[in-house]
C-alpha cells in the first residue's frame, strides 16, 4: 500500500516537525521528493492515471519519474492525518504534462509553487546525482532578516555564517537571496532554478526559502539551521557588540572540518 511507504511516513513527520516549528502557517510551505520507482511501483501496477495535468514548465529530463507533492491550500498541521487529501504522487509525462497516480483524493491538487518544485528539481539533478528533495517553507526569523538585512547573497549569507559554528559546516555553498516577486508562477520558478545551480538553498525575500537535499532529514536540517542563525541575527540585531564569527576564524573553521566555501565570500 503506497499510503504505508516510507517516504509518505517521512513526509507526514517533517510536515508536523515544520508546523510544529511555526514554519508552516495555515497552508503555507509545500514538499516534493523524487520517490524511487521500486518504493511503490508495486502498488500501481496496472492502476489507471486518475488525470493529466499541464505543469506549465519544461519538464524535460524528468520523464517517467514520480513526484510526491502536497496539495494546493493544504494545511501543513492536517498532513499527517489526512495524507490522502493533502498529498499526491504525480508521473512527469513528455511536453510538460504530468499524470497523477496517486492522492489528491476530494478534488486536490499539486501545490500551486509546482512550476519551481520542477525546475528545482531539474537544476539540482544536473550538479548532484543524489538529489531527491525540495521543502519550501516560511519560517519566521529568515523572513524577518528579509526585511532587516541587504537582500544580496554574499554578506546575507556571510551574516549567516558569522552567528553561529554549525552554519558554515552546514552549508559551505551558502544561500542566494531573491528579492521579491510575485509567486506561484513559472517566472520566479525560473528565477529560482537559475540560482539553484550554485548552492542548495534560496530565500525569498518577505516570503520565505526554498531548500533542496538527496534526503528529507537533510534538508529540513538544512532550513533548521538557516533558521537557526537567522534568529540570532534578529535576536542580536541593534546589540551586537562582536561581528560574530571573522572572516579568519571561519577560514579556520573551514579547514579543520574540509568544507569548501562558496568561493569570493573569504
Ligand atoms: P500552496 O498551498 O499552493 O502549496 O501554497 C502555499 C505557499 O506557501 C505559496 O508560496
Ligand atoms: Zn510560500
Amino acid at each position: 500500500m503506497i499510503i504505508e511507504s516510507k517516504t509518505i511516513k517521512k513526509v507526514c513527520e517533517i510536515a508536523k516537525c515544520c508546523y510544529d516549528f511555526g514554519w508552516d502557517e495555515r497552508n503555507g510551505g509545500n514538499i516534493s521528493v523524487l520517490v524511487d520507482e521500486s518504493e511503490i511501483q508495486a502498488s500501481l501496477a496496472g492502476a489507471p492515471p486518475i488525470c493529466r495535468i499541464n505543469t506549465g514548465v519544461d519538464n524535460s529530463n524528468l520523464e517517467g519519474k514520480l513526484l510526491l507533492v502536497t496539495g494546493t491550500g493544504k494545511y501543513f498541521r492536517n498532513i499527517p492525518n489526512e495524507p490522502k487529501e493533502s498529498l499526491g504522487i504525480i508521473r512527469f509525462c513528455k511536453n510538460g504534462f504530468a499524470d497523477i497516480v496517486w492522492g489528491f483524493e476530494n478534488g486536490g491538487k499539486p501545490t500551486s509553487e509546482l512550476p519551481t518544485h520542477i525546475l528545482a528539481h531539474k537544476s539540482r539533478l544536473a550538479v548532484d546525482d543524489n538529489h531527491k528533495v525540495v521543502i519550501h517553507s516560511h519560517p519566521t526569523n529568515v523572513i524577518a532578516m528579509t526585511l532587516t538585512h541587504p537582500l544580496d547573497s554574499k554578506s546575507f549569507t556571510l551574516s549567516l555564517w558569522r552567528m553561529i559554528t554549525e552554519s558554515l559546516i552546514v552549508f559551505p555553498d551558502g544561500v542566494s537571496v531573491l528579492d521579491w516577486m510575485l509567486c506561484g508562477n513559472v517566472e520566479i520558478g525560473i528565477k529560482s532554478a537559475e540560482l539553484l545551480k550554485e548552492c542548495r538553498s534560496v530565500i525569498w525575500a518577505h516570503h520565505g526559502i526554498f531548500c533542496t537535499g538527496s534526503n528529507l532529514d537533510e534538508t529540513f536540517g538544512l532550513i533548521e539551521t538557516i533558521e537557526k542563525s537567522a534568529e540570532l541575527y534578529m535576536k542580536t540585531l541593534g546589540h551586537r557588540i562582536t561581528e560574530g564569527i571573522s572572516d579568519d576564524r571561519l577560514r579556520e573553521l573551514a579547514t579543520a572540518f574540509g568544507v569548501t566555501p562558496k568561493k569570493d565570500l573569504l
